[in-house]
């Protein structure tokens, strides 16, 4: 069993989501990866769709590109992402969006499990509904969500938030954040808070349990969907590929 964890947390150290994403992979009990994506020098899709389709895996040439290989072969995911400016972070968008492969004329990662993590506070939950969203169209089952409420605004680092009425701190807490002295123990993290801790242990236990190539629940609209496909799609990929 092999269990896939990326993760778009902060570069240049171990953030909240970093650690919830190797928590869940350090209990589930399985050969676990961790891939940092934003250690990873990748861009989004580039459009090259006639490539991607046959293989059924985005064919783009860097570093993200053995992991699209590898999700497919995976037996499950994790994907974490803090919220950046009320939706997932682009890096994780990034990622996702070179699902794009696994979406012609077959769902070839449809049914596969998915737990997703998300860190922030404000608009997390607008995050997380796009994060599922924007998943959902690859037909993946997410088997849990992790959410921390981290309410730790970038402000925190950039030393600038007694002069700042922008920011999230000014947001969060008005003209009290320009009196306010960080320190680090305002950098909350998940294991301080068991709510989380029990979420964490929850959606790893349910990882345990997953077995290899349990029945792949494919909804009816993929038989509507497959022949959408092949009427607008189909043809132009054909025409298309070298
Ligand atoms: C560019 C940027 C935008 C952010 N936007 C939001 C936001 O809209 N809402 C929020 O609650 N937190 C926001 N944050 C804060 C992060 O979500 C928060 O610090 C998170 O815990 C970071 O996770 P990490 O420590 O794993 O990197 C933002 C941080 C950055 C760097």
């Amino acid at each position: 069993m092999k269990v896939l964890g990326f993760s778009a947390g902060g570069t240049g150290r171990q953030g909240n989501v970093d650690r919830m994403v190797k928590a869940i992979l350090d209990k589930c009990g399985h050969d676990a990866e961790f891939v940092k994506l934003t250690d990873l020098n990748f861009s989004g899709c580039k459009g090259c769709v006639a490539l991607c389709a046959r293989p059924q895996v985005c064919q783009l040439a860097d570093d993200a590109q053995p992991y699209y290989e590898k999700l497919k072969r995976a037996d499950a995911v994790v994907l974490g992402t803090p919220v950046y400016m009320g939706t997932m972070a682009s890096t994780a968008a990034a990622f996702i969006e070179r699902f794009f492969g696994y979406r012609h004329v077959d769902f070839p990662i449809a049914g596969k499990p998915f737990v997703t993590v998300v860190a922030g506070a404000m608009q997390i939950d607008s995050a997380i509904a796009e994060l599922h969203r924007v998943l959902g169209m690859f037909q993946v089952r997410v088997l849990d969500m992790v959410p921390y409420r981290s309410t730790v605004p970038p402000c925190f680092r950039c030393g600038r938030h007694k002069e700042c009425e922008i920011g999230g701190l000014y947001m969060m807490l008005g003209e009290a954040a320009k009196q306010l002295t960080i320190t680090q123990d305002m950098f909350r993290r998940w294991e301080d808070d068991p709510a989380t801790a029990a979420a964490i242990d929850a959606a790893a236990a349910k990882l345990q349990k997953i077995v290899p190539d349990e029945p792949r629940e494919r909804p009816a609209t993929d038989f509507v969907w497959h022949i959408y496909v092949h009427a607008v799609y189909g043809r132009c990929c054909r025409d298309r590929s070298p």
